[in-house]
């Protein structure tokens, strides 16, 4: 039976599309169930809209606190019965409440070779720095920030002429395509915890 995935969202969902696409294959092994978003408007709940994907959006600022959201957004995801839930470009950090339902299996994809470059502004921070190499990362969300296992990373060259928009386009590149590869294999195949920082695709 194939695995489902709730994916979550706030911008363009290009990392989304890459999911939606994938999944069209039989033997992918898994069916982007539902799409949730923090806030209204953007691209990527279009991009669900048009392949008939149910959508939630829950707004931080509805909510009297921070924890209620985190309850409100986890609840959401659990109406979907999901394998995996997926951050692809979710800009909010999600709390204690989510995570005990979902910890150990959420994963998030960040546009850098973790450790390096946390937080919200990765790619131009690495710029910033001056690296010749960079990259993508898909890891299990943990309490903090782009801190959990790492699950897969991908190295992108920085070139000379690189801006901010240049280095992110090409890393999104490699990041669409490891995203798919990383949950399709743990889709099809689980994962082992090795230890709290070890995570290996495969059984
Ligand atoms: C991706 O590059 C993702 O890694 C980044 O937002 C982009 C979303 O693109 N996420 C973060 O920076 C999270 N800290 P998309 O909306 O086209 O999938």
């Amino acid at each position: 039976m194939n695995a489902r995935l709730v994916v979550l969202v706030s911008g363009e969902g290009t990392n989304l599309q890459a999911l939606i696409d994938a999944c069209e294959d039989e033997d992918y092994g898994a069916t982007v169930v539902a799409v949730g978003a923090d806030r209204d408007g953007t691209g990527a709940l279009d991009r669900a809209a048009r392949h008939d994907i149910p959508t939630f959006t829950r707004k931080v600022r509805d909510f009297t606190s921070r924890a209620d959201w985190d309850q409100a957004l986890a609840d959401d995801c659990q109406r979907y019965r999901p394998d995996l839930v997926v951050s692809a470009g979710f800009m909010k950090l999600v709390g204690k409440r989510f995570l005990g339902v979902f910890g150990g299996r959420f994963l998030n994809t960040h546009p850098a070779l973790l450790p390096s470059f946390p937080g919200m502004h990765g790619v131009r921070d690495a710029l910033d720095y001056g690296v010749k190499v960079t990259g993508c990362t898909v890891f299990l969300v943990d309490e903090g920030t782009d801190s959990g296992p790492v699950l897969a990373q991908a190295a992108v060259e920085v070139l000379d002429d690189d801006d901010e928009a240049t280095l992110h386009e090409r890393i999104k590149v490699s990041e669409r395509k490891l995203l798919v590869d990383t949950v399709g294999r743990m889709a099809r195949e689980g994962w082992t915890a090795e230890s709290a920082r070890k995570v290996r695709l495969g059984q």
